[in-house]
């Protein structure tokens, strides 16, 4: 078996650069959590989500898969929405994906890679959804950077749809739904046009942030 010794030296003085900075840094955070953030963002190795945005341990919740797609069934997904919203209390989920997701350029180009395929068919459905706009565009660089930013637009729609976001903006709970993209060229966040706070102005932010894409 490979030995994995250089990562388990990494933590070792990854632990002590945190104490050494506060000691009671780890003690702290065993005893609780209370952070203000979900993150529901790609698995890709290159967009690790505390580390791009600079947060510590404890400041944020994070959910990841392929091509950072949030499905109506998908029990682990909404379990780790459902804890975030009403247990932890995050304010605010932010739904961030990336310029040149592999998820995203499978579903595009159609490749075959076994059973994720069938994960990438729903970032295929937002393809078709929005085909007449991606065949306008001038060439498959543009296509590709526009389903990368649609299918966040399309994820941000159904966080925002499920019983759980619905439920706490019903009660008055304060929070926010974000889209948001990485590049991978230049370490840089980029909000898309979308931040949905109530149910009142899901449609039309939802209708602009895609207009705003093409
Ligand atoms: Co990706």
């Amino acid at each position: 078996m490979e030995n994995l010794e250089h990562l388990l030296e990494r933590n070792r003085t990854w632990a002590k650069k945190m104490t050494d900075a506060d000691p009671d840094f780890f003690k702290r955070l065993s005893q609780q959590q209370s952070p203000s953030y979900l993150w529901i963002g790609c698995s890709d190795s290159r967009v690790s989500a505390n580390e791009i945005v600079g947060l510590l341990p404890g400041e944020m919740f994070v959910h990841r898969n392929v091509a950072n797609v949030v499905v109506h069934t998908d029990l682990n997904c909404l379990a780790v929405i459902q804890y975030a919203v009403e247990v932890l209390k995050v304010k605010h989920i932010i739904v961030c994906g990336h310029y040149g997701c592999g998820g995203v350029k499978a579903a595009l180009d159609n490749s075959k890679y076994g059973l994720i395929d069938n994960w990438l068919r729903h970032v295929q459905d937002v393809k078709h959804q929005h085909a007449a706009a991606l065949d306008a565009l001038a060439d498959d660089t543009a296509r590709f950077r526009t389903l990368c930013e649609l299918n966040v637009i399309e994820q941000v729609l159904n966080v925002s749809r499920t019983t759980i976001v619905q439920s706490a903006w019903e009660r008055g709970q304060e929070l926010a739904v974000h889209g948001w993209i990485y590049g991978l060229e230049d370490g840089l966040l980029r909000e898309l046009d979308i931040c949905i706070t109530c149910q009142s102005e899901l449609s039309e932010k939802y209708l602009n942030a895609v207009a705003a894409s093409n």
